[in-house]
């Protein structure tokens, strides 16, 4: 695998945005060609519980599982230069976001009710979507969590019909700005 280039952050990005958005396929992209260390949300909580998120759902309930998010993000005041890609709910807890921002970039991803549509709709593994999986309920909840993922963001990328390499690009350019801005002050 080619590396491009290797930048110390010395502080966490955090990427949200709505389930499908392309969290995931980010974090790895800045994992393999910027060697930065990634944490998958859900993957590490999946495998702290030994379960499945659909499965902490059923068994533990929603609020459970948010306060695993809380707690993970507590931990990850310990780290930096690590990309995150969080849950989908993630910043819909005041609490976490307070929690990102204590070391942390947050980072939007934005990707049209479409876009999202085709990416989740032969996956199981989303409680949330699970029997309402169409572009009208996407489109609907996507609106109710519109201004907190908003608020939550010291970015915003759009990432409709473009490549992971040009989203990461701009991800790190719009870092590596805001860097030199605050230097400069
Ligand atoms: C959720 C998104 C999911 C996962 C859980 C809840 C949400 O993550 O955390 O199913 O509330 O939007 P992805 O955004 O990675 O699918």
């Amino acid at each position: 695998m080619q590396q491009q280039a290797k930048y110390e952050f010395s502080y966490n990005i955090f990427l949200i945005g709505f389930m499908g958005s392309g969290k995931s396929t980010i974090s790895e992209y800045l994992h393999q060609h910027y060697a930065m260390e990634k944490i998958e949300m859900d993957s590490l909580i999946e495998k702290r519980e030994g379960m499945r998120i659909f499965e902490i759902f059923q068994v533990h309930g929603e609020p459970y599982f948010r306060d695993l998010e809380t707690k993970l993000l507590t931990e990850l005041q310990q780290k930096n230069n690590v990309v995150v890609s969080c849950g989908g709910g993630t910043p819909m807890r005041e609490e976490n976001v307070i929690q990102m921002k204590k070391n942390g970039k947050v980072v939007l991803l934005l990707a049209s009710p479409q876009t999202i549509y085709e990416r989740v709709k032969d996956s199981h593994d989303r409680p949330l979507l699970e029997g309402h999986k169409d572009v009208a309920y996407i489109s609907e909840l996507m609106k109710q969590r519109q201004e907190k993922y908003e608020a939550a963001a010291d970015f915003t990328i759009h990432t409709d019909g473009k490549e992971s390499a040009q989203i990461c690009e701009e991800l790190v350019q719009k870092l590596l700005e805001e860097e030199e801005r605050q230097c400069a002050q």
